[in-house]
């Protein structure tokens, strides 16, 4: 073989890595690169991570329930300059055209190629990752638990009631949103109502294998879904399973303030088994006059002597609601229940800017 041939490969092979270097930079690649945050932060990036990652990694938390894998839509952010091109049919089914238009985009789905300047909602700086250790557990249900976390020494968490916050599993590192069930007084726990669902991956290790004493990290606080502290409204709540979680808040928030509003909470379930907390908001009906509790259920057994309001949340709702013209509606659980719900709500005249909900989706 002529002596030169390897000479030459080898240089054909250097010129081909330094053209793919050249690329790479003038690309933005894996070399450093500059986001601006809403104008005034600034960092430096490496690497080839998405917005939702970059962030993260400088302590500035995004929503982001499904952990990355652009199925939750929350991630959102405003591309202003920069970024990695057309929108990806990932992000479509979850941007209106008002949003694609003002350059929304899922943080999760895009990579910082280059220097970006985006814009994220000024309240979303206030959530923070915190290292929580799980101090109580208890089996509410046969299918939900109680989870509350602790703060390390010296930590607080500031939170609206209604808000969620998300933890990581640890080992498989999913992230998912949980409703703080706890009343935002207590800044140095929050508590988690956790329903357990078939095969799901975040609930099977809570049912299964949480521990007290385990560390999880939370991120938070999030969401729009809040009680609407300027309000006076007379307010109806309505929730199903592990939904009742934001309520309890919101209700435990109210009750420190002496049930200034009145509130009307239906809690749906299907039988005796499924009811929880029963006992604390009779009690709170008790004692305040503004505050009614209605459990109903879709499916009791003769044999469990039920009393009380029975059939579907939405018929429940339907035949005990007046006129909400003037009221405000908080709901929240499955996203089929609450689209059903609104439907009812509707029919009793309340008007769409009053309507609150999380769906947990
Ligand atoms: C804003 C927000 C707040 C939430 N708050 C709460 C809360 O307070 N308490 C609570 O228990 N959950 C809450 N959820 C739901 C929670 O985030 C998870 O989606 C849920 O616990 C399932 O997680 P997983 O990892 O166990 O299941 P996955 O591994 O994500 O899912 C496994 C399978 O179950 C299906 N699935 C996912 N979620 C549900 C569900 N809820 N019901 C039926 N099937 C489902 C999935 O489509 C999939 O096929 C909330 C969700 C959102 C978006
Ligand atoms: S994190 Fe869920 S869509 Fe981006």
């Amino acid at each position: 073989m002529n002596i030169y041939v390897p000479i030459v490969l080898i240089g054909i092979l250097l010129t081909i890595t330094f053209i793919l270097i050249l690329v790479d930079k003038l690309m933005g690649g894996s070399g450093e690169k500059m986001i601006t945050v809403n104008q005034d932060t600034k960092f430096p990036v490496s690497g080839d991570e998405s917005v939702l990652v970059s962030l993260n990694q400088n302590k500035i938390f995004l929503p982001s329930a499904c952990g990355g894998k652009a199925t939750c839509g929350m991630c959102k952010f405003r591309l202003i300059e920069g970024g990695d091109g057309e929108i990806k049919p990932t992000e479509d089914p979850f941007l209106s055209q008002e949003e694609r238009d003002s350059g929304v985009r899922l943080s999760c789905q895009v990579k910082v190629r280059g220097d970006m300047k985006i814009e994220i909602p000024e309240v979303l700086l206030n959530a923070k990752e915190y290292e929580t250790v799980v101090d109580y557990i208890e089996d509410l249900t046969y299918d939900i638990k109680l989870v509350r976390f602790k703060l390390k020494e010296g930590e607080q968490i500031d939170f609206k009631p209604g808000q969620y916050a998300q933890i990581r599993v640890p080992g498989i590192e999913v992230i998912r949103a949980y409703s703080m069930a706890s009343n935002p007084k207590d800044k140095e726990h929050l508590e988690m109502i956790i329903r357990m669902v078939p095969n799901g991956q975040a609930t099977t290790f809570v049912h299964k294998a949480l521990e007290l004493g385990d560390t999880i990290i939370v991120t938070g606080p999030f969401g729009h879904f809040y009680l609407q502290e300027d309000s006076d409204r007379d307010m109806i709540c309505i929730a199903g399973g592990s939904g009742k979680a934001p309520i309890r808040s919101i209700v435990q928030y109210l009750r420190d303030q002496g049930m200034p509003r009145k509130v009307k909470y239906f809690f749906g379930a299907r039988t005796t088994k499924d009811l929880f907390y029963t006992e604390e908001f009779v009690k709170l009906s008790e004692e305040f006059p503004n505050f009614t509790y209605i459990p109903a259920l879709s499916d009791p057994k003769p044999e469990e002597n039920w009393t009380g309001e029975v059939g579907l949340i939405t018929d429940v709702v339907d035949r005990m609601t007046g006129d909400l013209k003037e009221a405000e509606a908080y709901l929240c659980g499955s996203p089929g229940m609450i689209n059903a719900c609104i439907k009812v709500l509707q029919k009793h005249d309340i008007q769409d800017e009053h309507v609150f909900f999380d769906k947990f989706s």
